[in-house]
């Protein structure tokens, strides 16, 4: 197929001519695959399975005729991250996402194994941490390019049932406020984009109920959307007015009340499994 390169906007020009979505097949990550190809960028899609890979490529491609490379990684073992990162080697990366997470169920952090919260940590500790670092120094070399890490509201208070998972995307949102302060100057731009409930895929099938709780829900178009047309008012940015008043109620240094607000949160709603 004969791809057409010529036609390029600002968004290319700052972020092209590759995107690495990690955590790029579904939800959240496929909407943003879609939309950065829109804009002529080459999305290089990470994920597990290689079916919702292979599928979305060959989506984009049609739409958008664009070129799309995917790998079937597991984000939360080293050795494919260094793989990842001899997969791009030669590519010029001017966008990098950071979509992946894993909230890992519901429970007492003490009654859970240990392994299911360095599980968590592995995937939105170290993952992002590693990938920043790699992305970042050769963005930081070019003089442009683009991070977003996708954080959760659930990271701005401790919140019972789900401890670890709060305290590594307090870890992603804080790895990205500083990263923009450090990269700005440099011409990258660096976006810890802090989301909250969102219908999803991975939601629908180890998430919570998430319809019968009553809470503001986002469609993943939308959150998509929201990230990239607010990429560039780092450090962090919050989809939906909604959540940006629950942001504002759970920021407060009355830590008490935050965290009592997010573990009320945590607690009344029924896991699946
Ligand atoms: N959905 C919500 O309500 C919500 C709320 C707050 C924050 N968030 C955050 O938003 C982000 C995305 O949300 P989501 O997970 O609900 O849905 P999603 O956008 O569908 O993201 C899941 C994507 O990550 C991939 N992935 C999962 N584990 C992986 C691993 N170990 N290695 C490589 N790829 C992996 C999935 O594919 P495979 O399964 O094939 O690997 C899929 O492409 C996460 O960081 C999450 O913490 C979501």
């Amino acid at each position: 197929m004969e791809l057409d390169f010529t036609s390029r906007g600002d968004f290319y020009k700052q972020y092209g001519p590759w995107a690495v979505i990690a955590g790029g097949s579904e939800g959240v990550g496929a909407s943003f695959a879609r939309k950065i190809a829109a804009h002529g960028i080459r999305p290089f899609l990470v994920a597990r399975k290689p079916e919702p890979l292979v599928q979305l490529s060959r989506e984009i491609t049609a739409a958008s005729q664009v070129e799309v490379r995917a790998a079937p990684l597991d984000l939360t073992v080293e050795g494919d991250i260094q793989e990842l990162k001899s997969l791009t080697d030669g590519l010029e990366v001017g966008l990098f996402i950071y979509n992946a997470g894993l909230e890992g169920g519901h429970g007492l952090f003490v009654e859970r194994p240990l392994e299911a919260a360095m599980r968590i940590i592995r995937l939105n500790v170290v993952g992002p941490a590693m990938l920043c670092h790699h992305f970042g120094a050769k963005m930081r070399e070019r003089g442009r390019g683009g991070i977003i890490l996708v954080g959760s509201l659930g990271g701005c208070a401790g919140s019972a049932n789900i401890a670890a998972y709060a305290a590594s995307k307090a870890f992603e949102q804080i790895l990205g406020e500083g990263l923009w302060y450090e990269l700005k100057p440099f011409g990258v731009d660096v976006l810890s984009y802090v989301i909250g409930n969102t219908k999803t895929p991975a939601i629908a099938r180890h998430g919570t109920r998430l319809e019968e709780s009553g809470y503001f829900i986002m469609e993943p178009d939308d959150v998509a959307q929201e990230g990239l047309d607010h990429i560039k008012d780092g450090p962090t940015w919050f989809p939906g007015e909604t959540n940006r008043a629950f942001a504002q109620a759970l920021c407060t240094p009355d830590r008490k009340a935050a965290t009592e607000l997010m573990s009320q949160a945590t607690t009344s709603v029924k896991p699946l499994h």
